[in-house]
């Protein structure tokens, strides 16, 4: 396989664990997401560190503020030679372009992708903030405001992957948590999907945690998926 679709969440504490787990991995089996906590305890140079070992990393801050400000922001990151970063579509469509905006239009720009509705906000919570319908309608909607603007792609449940890729096209990248090999734990995941299914219902990459970092043998761990995608493609 050319390029990894695998992403490995380092949802750690501190820079000290998450170089544990780094020193484990190779740069042509995975890709780094980098999240708040970690991002706030360990800071841009460490980031710039692991673009520096090789590692395509996805910087997951979901800036959500007004245009000028998350445009300057993802410039900053962009700095950072990150591959890819995100924003809160919510943020609406000047915020969506003055993001895209900030990264320029350099051949090698990070891929810059929106969060829609967080998983985590059913019916009941939209209604709270005012937003009407379902939460796949809001996903949508807000899918499509995201490519009117100019982004590369959304973060998604792997669920919405095959309605998303039909109303949006082949170019727009799907980044699907919510991954677990069919012998891993659930933890706190309630919507799962294989990397096999995910892959086949349209996601383009695989945000993948909890069943590689706390894997008793992590490489271990992505070397199996690694091996079952690359299989599956072959077959
Ligand atoms: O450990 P696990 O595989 O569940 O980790 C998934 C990662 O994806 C975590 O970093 C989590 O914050 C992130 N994420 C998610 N669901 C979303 C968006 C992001 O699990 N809807």
């Amino acid at each position: 396989m050319k390029t990894t679709p695998i992403i490995v969440a380092l949802d750690y504490p501190d820079e000290r664990s998450a170089m544990a787990l780094v020193r484990q991995l190779d740069p042509s089996l995975c890709r780094l997401k980098v999240g708040k906590q970690l991002f706030t305890a360990a800071g841009p140079r460490w980031v710039e560190q692991l673009v520096k070992l090789g590692f395509p990393v996805f910087l997951d801050l979901k800036f959500h503020d007004i245009p000028t400000t998350v445009g300057l922001a993802c410039k900053a990151a962009a700095d950072l030679g990150v591959w890819m970063m995100n924003v809160h579509a919510l943020g609406g469509g000047a915020m969506l372009r003055a993001a895209r905006e900030g990264l320029g239009d350099v051949a090698d720009r990070p891929l810059l992708i929106a969060v829609t509705l967080l998983t985590s906000m059913g019916e009941t919570e939209m209604h709270e903030i005012g937003l009407n319908g379902t939460p796949q309608e809001a996903v949508l909607r807000l899918g499509r405001l995201t490519q009117a603007s100019g982004l590369d792609g959304v973060v998604c449940s792997a669920q919405e992957a095959t309605m998303l890729k039909r109303e949006l096209g082949a170019q727009f990248n799907l980044v699907t948590p919510g991954i677990r090999p069919a012998s891993a734990a659930l933890g706190d995941q309630q919507r799962v999907m294989t990397p096999m299914a995910a892959l086949a219902a349209g996601a383009d990459y695989l945000v993948i945690g909890r069943p590689i970092t706390h894997a008793p043998n992590p490489l271990q761990a992505l070397l199996a998926i690694h091996q079952e995608i690359t299989q599956g493609k072959t077959a």
